[in-house]
């Protein structure tokens, strides 16, 4: 069969960890999907910047319609981030007929009920398994193998930036401003940092947690929302000397009747199985009322272990729809 064609919003952190997943497993993916998939378009703001990856003449672009309306691109995957374009254009990619792959949790917390809508419309995929807890597959478990459960409780660490400074700080004495800058070389950081500390992020992916858990599309803006800046060394002090630790949680719960929900700094005891989930690692706890307790664990940020989320959502709609 003729290879997949993709083409992709976005060369940075995600971006490169996508490519980079691809053809380091290449003949793994072609052994196990039948055909080769191949990224033969990228949307950059900048064609000429230096990159750490050196990719075919020609597959830059600055004109996303080089993609939306190239009928020979099968899948398009969005890592550029913000809120639009992106959202727009994934939109249009739909009404193109392009089966759609983001991590962009920004973009599908705004506007879940749209983008899932225009995909039912035009008979094409949208995944967004990166967009919750990078590596980890949470999402797709959910809309799966644990469809037969109604969820009373979905409760996380759910932002690797945040994660890892309150952990250097804790551990290692580090400065809030010095972890932030390594959590931003390393890859973990938004764009604009402010959307981690201030727990924005959290809260967007708290929203498409509920949607797809509760099948309630809260707005993050209508989440109680508290991020880690006001967290000082000496709290996290003071609560490491009591047997506690600090953490960034989401949590919700859905009695049936009310839903309840919140992104805060949190003391935990030391022995509590989210205490021990440390720097860019992210975990979710969910409660199913059938499946009872499970906990779901990795790397929550970072361009491989995202990389490797936006590229498995690739070959699943390459599996079900392309071969
Ligand atoms: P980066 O800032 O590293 O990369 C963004 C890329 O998009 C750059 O290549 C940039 O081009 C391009 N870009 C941005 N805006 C435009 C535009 N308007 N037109 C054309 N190109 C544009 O972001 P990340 O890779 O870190 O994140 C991408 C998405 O993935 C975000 O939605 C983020 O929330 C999400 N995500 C990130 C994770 C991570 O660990 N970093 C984990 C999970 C999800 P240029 O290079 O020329 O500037
Ligand atoms: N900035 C995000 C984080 C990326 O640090 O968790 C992963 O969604």
């Amino acid at each position: 069969m003729d290879s997949i064609r993709v083409g992709m919003l976005g060369f940075g952190n995600v971006g490169t960890g996508t490519y980079q997943t691809l053809l380091m497993n290449q003949d793994r993916i072609e052994q196990t999907v039948g055909t080769n998939v191949d990224i033969v378009k990228i949307l950059v703001n900048d064609i000429n910047k230096k990159r750490t990856i050196d990719v075919p003449h020609g597959v830059y672009t600055s004109d996303v319609n080089d993609i939306i309306k190239d009928p020979d691109i099968d899948i398009m995957v969005e890592v550029m981030g913000g809120i639009e374009p992106a959202t727009s254009y994934m939109l249009s990619a739909m009404e193109y007929g392009k089966h759609v792959v983001t991590a962009n949790k920004a973009a599908v917390a705004a506007h879940f009920d749209e983008l899932h809508k225009v995909a039912t419309d035009n008979h094409v995929q949208f995944r967004m398994e990166a967009s919750v807890g990078g590596g980890i597959p949470v999402l797709s478990p959910i809309t799966s193998v644990l469809r037969a459960n109604k969820f009373e409780e979905i409760l996380g660490i759910l932002n690797g930036t945040t994660n890892y400074i309150l952990t250097q700080m804790s551990e290692n004495g580090m400065s809030y401003e010095a972890a932030l800058k390594q959590a931003q070389e390393l890859g973990f950081a938004e764009a604009d940092p402010t959307a981690d500390v201030e727990g924005i992020d959290v809260a967007n992916k708290l929203s498409i947690l509920m949607a797809l858990g509760f099948d309630h599309h809260i707005l993050p803006t209508d989440i109680p929302t508290t991020g880690i800046t006001k967290v000082t060394p000496e709290q996290l002090a003071d609560a490491k000397e009591r047997g506690k630790v600090i953490k960034l949680i989401a949590s919700a719960v859905n009695s049936g009747s009310e839903l309840k929900y919140s992104v805060k700094p949190t003391e935990l005891p030391l022995d509590h199985p989210l205490a021990m989930v440390k720097n860019e690692f992210n975990a979710v706890f969910l409660k199913g009322n059938a499946v009872d307790e499970l906990m779901f664990y990795g790397k929550g940020a970072g361009p491989m272990p995202t990389g490797s989320a936006v590229a498995g959502d690739i070959l699943q709609i390459v599996a079900e729809e392309l071969r």
